[in-house]
């Protein structure tokens, strides 16, 4: 089952996005054509260029980043409370209907 979700990009504008589980959000967002996400290092977990703000969270999700993505977070002057990794964020479907804004470029 698809799982739906809303991407704002920096222009405000909603999009809607549907994804396969199993891939991470950060994926899905590139998949839908918005490059403004730019994934440098690809999910790695060692770039931040895929930061995003949860908006809407599911109960599905764990919002805690921790470890690296906490480090890599902390390196980020955009970081708020709802600061996450999208490629360290993996889509199954209790994250259906999830929301988030793509973060400003650091
Ligand atoms: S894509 Fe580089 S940290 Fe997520």
């Amino acid at each position: 089952m698809a799982i739906d979700l809303t991407v704002i990009t920096r222009e405000n504008v909603s999009v809607a996005v549907s994804a396969d589980p199993g891939v991470s959000l950060m994926e899905a967002i590139r998949a839908a054509g918005i490059y403004e996400l730019v994934a440098l290092c690809g999910g790695s977990c060692s770039c931040a260029t895929c930061h995003v703000f949860i908006e809407q969270a599911p109960a599905g999700l764990d919002s805690a980043a921790g470890g690296d993505e906490d480090d890599l977070l902390d390196s980020s002057e955009h970081r708020q409370p709802n600061s996450r990794l999208s490629c360290q964020i993996l889509l199954d479907a209790a994250l259906n209907a999830l929301v988030v804004r793509i973060a400003p470029e650091d």
